[in-house]
């Protein structure tokens, strides 16, 4: 009989293992691979832990970090019905792979989401999306360990409020549980999403896989790998606005992209707003305001997570100060005691 044992370690650093490389360690990590092991969780250290995907949108804010779990579930396993495959991934996989995965078996929908990194356990937390896509929009129902119960059950799509970067597992779910797997529903009738800004440019005939090489060439051109640039994608959200204060601002500011939404707020874009207030490319230590895409902060120099968060309220504040907005960042920031939020331990310059 094999009998498996979780991988636990203490005293752990986990400078590698989140993007924007900030030093930081945690007294105990755990790997749980199955059910068996995530039933070996010590209720004491889950009440008080953080669960760590790839560390692709995570800034751990002080040197010590809390308690982390990090699901270490793998597998893929595909079903089908006359209208769609049915794809359960495990929460482990690597996201862009599976992206691949899909697109390279003939089941398309996921290819706007191609090189998004992180993985497929962290996609329905903030509902990660690209190019006109968002990963909610794909999803059937979703396996859900609870720390309290000990079990496993399903949420469907409607349980899980997908909503621009966010979802109940952001909200109501937070710590209490894990995403163990993610099951999709890819209908067999594919329909192109190609009206975002360059997939448009694509020749005729709009593919799949010509969808993907587009997103990729336009990710690769702005957004910086992080192991050579140490980043976590978009720092903050593209901030909503009333449409009141959308068309003052659209008067000052003709040129000012911006995306109308169904309740008749707008979207703005935050990397338009950060490089309008003059902070593209601007340095400051070790952190910077990447030159290609202003809504990425770079830990050039492998900096304190505090430094970070210094640096990530000097940018609200300019882009308060010049118009009125508040950037609320994208980015998860994880402080001794677990998640916590950057107007508490912002110092403001
Ligand atoms: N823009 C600027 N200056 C900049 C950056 C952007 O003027 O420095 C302008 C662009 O010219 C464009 C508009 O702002 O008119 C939007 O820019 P872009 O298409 O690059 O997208 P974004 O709104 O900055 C969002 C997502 C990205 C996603 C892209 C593409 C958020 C917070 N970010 O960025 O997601 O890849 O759209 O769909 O919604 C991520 O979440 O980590 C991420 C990279």
């Amino acid at each position: 009989m094999i009998v498996s044992v979780m991988k636990i370690r203490t005293n752990f650093s986990l400078q590698t293992l989140n993007s924007l490389n900030v030093p930081a360690n945690t007294p105990e990590i755990f790997f749980p691979t199955n059910l068996e092991e995530l039933s070996e969780l010590p209720q004491s250290k889950t009440a008080k832990c953080y669960i760590l995907g790839e560390g692709t949108n995570t800034l751990f804010c002080e040197k010590s970090a809390p308690v982390i779990i990090k699901p270490s579930l793998v597998g893929i396993e595909v079903f089908e019905n006359e209208a769609f495959f049915l794809i359960s991934a495990a929460c482990a996989e690597n996201w862009h792979d599976f992206v691949l995965f899909c697109v390279n078996n003939g089941m398309y929908g996921l290819e706007n989401l191609a090189l998004i990194p992180g993985s497929v356990g962290a996609a329905p937390v903030q509902n990660i999306g690209a190019y006109g896509v968002e990963v909610g929009d794909f999803i059937e129902r979703i396996t859900w360990f609870d720390f309290a119960s000990q079990k496993l059950s399903d949420f469907s799509k409607t349980d899980c409020q997908f909503a621009y970067r966010n979802s109940l597992f952001k909200q109501a779910l937070s710590g209490r549980g894990i995403i163990t797997h993610v099951h999709f529903a890819l209908p067999k009738a594919w329909q192109a999403v190609d009206s975002y800004q360059g997939l448009n440019e694509i020749d005729s005939p709009i593919t799949p896989q010509a969808i993907m090489a587009k997103v990729m060439q336009l990710r690769q051109a702005k957004l910086p790998e992080p192991k050579q640039l140490p980043n976590a994608g978009s720092f903050f959200k593209n901030p909503v606005v009333t449409a009141d204060f959308f068309n003052k601002l659209q008067k000052k500011y003709p040129s000012m992209p911006f995306y109308k939404q169904a309740n008749g707020a707008v979207k703005l874009a935050a990397g338009w707003l950060i490089e309008q207030a003059g902070l593209k490319g601007f340095r400051e230590g070790g952190v910077g305001v990447h030159e290609k895409q202003a809504l990425v902060l770079i830990n050039y120099e492998g900096r304190l997570g505090q430094e970070v968060v210094d640096f990530a309220c000097f940018i609200q504040d300019k882009v308060r100060s010049k118009f009125n907005i508040n950037l609320d960042p994208e980015v998860r920031f994880i402080g001794s005691d677990g998640l916590t939020d950057i107007t508490r331990l912002g110092v403001k310059k």
